[in-house]
């Protein structure tokens, strides 16, 4: 017997800032997705310098996504999985945009399934126009006066704009 039960699917990452590839990827996943739970991670595997807070990375998204109400933002801190799991998710959705990332995703996936079995980890690629972007560049590009604009949504460039003019040069 099949029970049409939801499809709910969390999408972790650092998001510092969102870029629209990262948008990209939430539209994908609601073509086959009924509820999908975008979380931002208190701490990342790769450690990076942040540039925005998590707290203001999460109300930044929470902008972004404000008109889909199938796309929940929160944070999280711990295992992926046991946030996973805490929101009935049993999908994690991941952005493969190149070779590149392919050992580190390939290790966290194959890790996440060694700590809860019944997880699926699912790889979207995205638009080929954001196959090479990335938060990190963003962040660099922007910090070195470069126009980001074609990266990142109004909402995350006010914020940049805003943040590097806080900065003293040098
Ligand atoms: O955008 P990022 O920085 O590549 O996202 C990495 C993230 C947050 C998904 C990863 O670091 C993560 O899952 N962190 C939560 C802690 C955890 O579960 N670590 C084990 C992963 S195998």
């Amino acid at each position: 017997m099949t029970i049409n039960r939801p499809i709910v699917a969390v999408y972790p990452g650092s998001f510092d800032p969102v870029t629209l590839g990262h948008e990209d990827v939430v539209r994908r996943t609601l073509r086959f997705c009924d509820r999908l739970v975008v979380g931002v991670a208190r701490s990342s595997t790769q450690s990076k310098r942040p540039l925005f807070e998590v707290s203001e990375r999460l109300e930044i998204m929470k902008e972004v996504f404000a008109g889909d109400d199938r796309v929940e933002c929160v944070t999280f801190s711990g295992l992926l999985v046991e946030f996973a799991r805490s929101v009935g998710a049993r999908f994690i959705i991941r952005g493969l945009r190149a070779v590149s990332d392919f050992d580190y995703e390939f290790q966290m996936a194959q890790m996440n399934r060694e700590l809860w079995h019944d997880v699926e980890t699912l790889f979207l690629t995205p638009d080929v126009h954001y196959s090479f972007l990335s938060a990190s560049l963003v962040r660099e590009v922007a910090s070195l006066g470069g126009d980001v604009s074609a990266f990142v949504s109004p909402a995350v460039l006010e914020r940049m704009r805003h943040r590097f003019s806080d900065r003293a040069p040098g």
